[in-house]
């Protein structure tokens, strides 16, 4: 999306209210299908502008892409994933989520698509605990040879990092508490 990326980062930060969910439904390839009006007033664009759009259209570039590739790799192993995510607004504001991914299944139990809801994360988990370690795997993706490398290389450390913790990505994440 050339205008996306034509829009700089404005560094406002929009904030969900704890009576607010962020709901998108995407086909197999992650583009969109649906999105509530609570999705369309953070994302900033209109359901015109965003049905039949890959979803990555509201990703934020600070967003490690290791985030990415475990959300991927679970739901389309017919798993859910809990995981908190900096998104962009069209405006190049930010907003962060608790995110909850999971398939959808037709009646024969055929995955269909996927289907995202999101709540207003605790500020102080995102502050103690996630920017530390999106940055951290950040810097280990930006820091290698390649792009390839640099995912490689940061979800190891991700892994390595579970390992030592004892828990799945789900379990970490919904240990921070909030
Ligand atoms: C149901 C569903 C919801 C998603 N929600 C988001 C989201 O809110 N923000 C986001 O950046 N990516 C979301 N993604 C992941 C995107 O498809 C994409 O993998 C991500 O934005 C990284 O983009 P890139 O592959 O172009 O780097 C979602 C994917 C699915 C299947």
């Amino acid at each position: 999306m050339s205008d996306r990326r034509s829009v700089a980062l404005s560094g406002k930060e929009l904030v969900m209210q704890p009576d607010e969910i962020i709901v998108t439904k995407t086909d197999l390839s992650g583009k969109i299908t649906y999105g509530n009006r609570t999705f369309f007033k953070f994302a900033g664009y209109t359901e015109k502008e965003c049905i039949g759009v890959q979803h990555n259209i509201v990703r934020h570039p600070d967003m490690p892409r290791t985030v990415f590739k475990a959300a991927w790799d679970t739901i389309q192993d017919g798993r859910e994933i809990f995981a908190y995510v900096n998104n962009r607004s069209k405006n190049g504001d930010f907003y962060w989520v608790l995110a909850h991914m999971t398939p959808s299944r037709d009646k024969s139990g055929n995955v269909v698509g996927y289907h995202s809801n999101r709540r207003a994360p605790d500020k102080a988990i995102i502050k103690n605990s996630i920017i530390p370690l999106y940055d951290h795997l950040l810097k280990i993706e930006r820091s290698a040879a390649s792009p390839k490398d640099g995912l490689d290389a940061a979800y190891t450390d991700l892994k390595n990092m579970l390992a030592t913790k004892k828990q799945t990505f789900n379990e970490f994440t919904l240990s921070l508490g909030g």
